[in-house]
């Protein structure tokens, strides 16, 4: 997989061989985004399993279930991590069921997993076609954080809107935020959106508030990690700040996720876990310390934004409106 964390100065490779390899690569955001560290950890079974191949059949399902573990707690709060891992379980105990042999176990998980990707980037693609019918033909859109090709299978979700407008002859400009403390706007979103020759501007995140009032932004479009049942939304820290500004300055607020985001466990955010990450990812920046010795540091990575923020849920089966709770239920039905 690319390693996401020396983008965009290098575009490098790394090769993993092992669960905990991938579940590390997670961990430490080499790979992120929430369907691209559920395709991830998809993989990341299925290396266990092959890996495994070889070894007694007790010890075989002890390496398959370390991975289950292992993946699924590498980070806590986007959702498709602990929907692509309860997928792969699902494929590989009915496949034991059914009397399969390791051999045939292994070539069964890897195939899940690339059909996990398969559809993500097929749902991206939805989200598209979906968001898109709701960007004016000449717009300027705000995101935040990287919703993108590196956050997915490929295209994105909230980019994917921004992908599939540009491709319909609409005129859209894109603002980005940078997305303190860890850049995803100004690395990576910025580093696609720039690729594909679409008109982007980086912006500061506390610049967002003052380019609403001079009336520069037509409509925010982001990302999501996880998704409770009333269409409370979690994703990146700051995103929550943007829904209070937009609803200030009447711009509508839209969130672009796949229906694999949606915790059906989840009744409201309240539900919705928030991981706090390393202190000096905002106490040091590039490596070197800028806060004083001695400071409290609060670093968590995600906020949650109600609901009653949100104007629409864009998924790969449609456009959810309020009230949330009927409405993603009704894509959420087989
Ligand atoms: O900490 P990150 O970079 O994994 O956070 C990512 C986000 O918050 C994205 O907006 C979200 O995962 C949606 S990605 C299509």
């Amino acid at each position: 997989m690319i390693d996401q964390r020396a983008l965009p100065r290098v575009e490098s490779w790394v090769e993993l061989h092992t669960a905990e390899e991938v579940a590390q690569a997670i961990r430490n955001m080499i790979v992120r985004g929430a369907p691209a560290i559920g395709i991830a950890a998809a993989y990341g079974v299925a290396l266990a399993a092959t890996s495994a191949l070889g070894a007694p059949r007790a010890e075989f399902d002890r390496r398959l279930e370390d991975a289950y573990q292992v993946l699924g707690g590498a980070r806590p709060t986007a959702v498709n991590l602990g929907w692509a891992i309860a997928r792969m379980r699902r494929a590989a105990e009915t496949a034991r069921r059914a009397g399969a042999a390791d051999v045939a176990l292994a070539a069964l998980l890897e195939a899940e997993a690339r059909l996990i990707e398969t559809e993500d980037l097929a749902a991206c693609r939805a989200i598209g076609r979906h968001g898109a019918e709701l960007v004016p033909r000449q717009a300027t859109l705000l995101t935040h954080c990287n919703a993108g090709g590196l956050a997915t299978a490929g295209y994105g979700t909230a980019l994917g809107v921004v992908r599939a407008a540009v491709e319909q002859g609409k005129r859209v400009r894109v603002l980005a935020d940078e997305t303190r403390p860890v850049l995803q706007g100004s690395r990576l979103t910025a580093w696609e959106l720039v690729r594909d020759g679409i008109d982007t501007t980086l912006i500061a995140d506390s610049m967002a508030g003052a380019a609403m009032r001079a009336g520069e932004v037509d409509l925010v479009v982001v990302g999501a990690d996880r998704i409770a049942r009333n269409g409370d939304t979690a994703n990146k820290i700051g995103t929550y700040s943007l829904a209070v500004l937009a609803r200030a300055h009447g711009i509508p607020f839209y969130v672009a996720a796949p229906t694999s985001t949606i915790d059906r466990e989840c009744a409201d955010g309240a539900g919705i876990p928030i991981e706090e990450r390393d202190p000096r990812e905002i106490t040091e920046f590039d490596g070197t310390r800028l806060a004083p010795e001695g400071v409290h540091v609060r670093n968590p990575a995600f906020d949650v934004t109600p609901a009653a923020l949100i104007d629409a849920i864009v998924t790969e089966r449609g456009v959810a409106r309020p009230p949330f709770g009927p409405s993603l239920a009704a894509f959420l039905a087989p």
